[in-house]
């Protein structure tokens, strides 16, 4: 039986922290309703004590999208946010407040300025009063990749018995790489299944060596259950685990994970695709699941193989995120195979072999000047070939 992986989706807080991606009240809301249409067990709506915009955006989020679909809001690890959290979830079905302190050395010296255990009974003190307003608190251990490990962990052991529901583990800078942090996340559920095995064990990773997407699945293979993502990898500096990425990850990879998500899959290209409208962010062309090149396949051999069986250079049928199919960008490199499949689909004839090879070389001097050839070049060079032949 395949384990659930919960999937929290931050778009709308870490990935809203990108610079030039302001989303108005609007936007907000309809991106949260693609998000609840993608079936996402968890809504990361904002940061409500950050302006009252975001408070606002947050509540009616919660009101109008959070009947099916978990909301939650982050804070810091003091009254007055916990406060503007509860405030602006507590109309959703099943809120969630979710509180951030940070336990690297770094963190607690340089941010905080305080000692070690004035920074935990912090993070103590905020998770008992957070559960007076909510029974479900998620604490961020934020920069849990570079904190030292007993101190982390005494941290996560304070803040269970104070009442935290889930303790997530960021790789808050990006400097985690996937063996060491999934043999971290093996440590940590080790002691946490003991301590109390209904807490959930959650990661949030970011981009900045490129490896928040095997970081997350290396997290999961070694016992995390739940997963902080953002649609298009949108967040703070180069970004958060790609959602897409780990949840076709997980698909495509089922026996080796024997993990699964309530994702549906056929809303990702979607998805994806409103979030770049709505923030004007691109999508870099060759990104992985939503790329415009996803699915393109450019070398003659490769359209040759996919003709013969898709399988041959297809690990996913794009039908499976939403895309419509694969696509066969004809170039100077695409054989005589992708060319014919190219010229039958649009109904002409092909079995004049020596008139079809003529075709074909006019096709690669079009091809070689205009370096792709679209559907209706292909098109006006078979009518203008065969009106001059006949
Ligand atoms: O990167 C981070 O540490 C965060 C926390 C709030 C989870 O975004
Ligand atoms: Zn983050």
């Amino acid at each position: 039986m395949n384990r659930k992986i919960i999937v929290l989706d931050t778009t709308l807080r870490d990935g809203e922290q990108v610079p030039g991606a302001k989303l108005n009240m609007q936007q907000k809301l309809e991106i949260a309703q693609q998000l609840k249409r993608l079936n996402v067990d968890i809504i990361e709506a904002g940061f409500p004590a950050s302006s009252a915009g975001d408070f606002q955006a947050v509540q009616e989020i919660a009101r109008s999208v959070g009947d099916s679909v978990s909301i939650t809001a982050l804070g810091r690890a003091v009254k007055s946010d916990i406060d503007a959290v509860y405030e602006s979830i507590k109309l959703a079905q099943n809120p969630l407040i979710h509180i951030v302190l940070g336990t690297s050395n770094i963190h607690v010296e340089k941010k905080f300025n305080r000692s070690k255990d004035a920074v935990m009974q912090m993070g103590v003190d905020a998770v008992k009063y957070a559960r007076t307003l909510l029974p479900h608190v998620q604490y961020s251990t934020e920069d849990a990749s570079r904190s030292e490990f007993e101190y982390l962990w005494s941290t996560i052991e304070a803040v269970v018995k104070a009442g935290a529901t889930m303790i997530n583990v960021p790789d808050t800078v990006g400097f985690a790489v996937p063996e060491e942090f999934g043999e971290l996340i093996r440590k940590i559920n080790d002691r946490l299944k003991n301590l109390n095995d209904k807490v959930v064990l959650s990661v949030h990773c970011h981009n900045d060596l490129g490896m928040a997407t095997a970081n997350t699945l290396s997290a999961i293979k070694n016992g995390a259950e739940k997963v902080e993502c953002t649609i298009n990898g949108l967040g703070e500096r180069a970004g958060n685990t790609s959602l897409e990425e780990v949840v076709m990850g997980l698909k495509v990879r089922e026996p080796f994970y024997q993990c699964r998500t309530d994702v549906k899959t056929t809303e990702l290209l979607r998805t994806s695709r409103l979030v770049s409208h709505l923030t004007g962010l691109d999508v870099q062309v060759n990104k992985a699941i939503t790329g415009e090149n996803a699915f393109a396949h450019s070398s003659g051999i490769h359209q040759d193989g996919l003709l013969k069986d898709k399988q041959v250079y297809e690990i996913m049928s794009p039908e499976d995120v939403g895309a419509e199919s694969m696509e066969l960008i004809l170039t100077a490199r695409s054989g005589r195979h992708a060319f014919k499949n190219a010229v039958e689909k649009m109904g002409f004839d092909t079995s004049d072999a020596a008139d079809f090879e003529q075709l074909f070389q006019k096709f690669l001097t079009l091809a070689d000047a205009k370096k792709e050839v679209y559907d209706h070049d292909v098109f006006y060079l078979v009518t203008n070939h065969r009106t001059i032949e006949q």
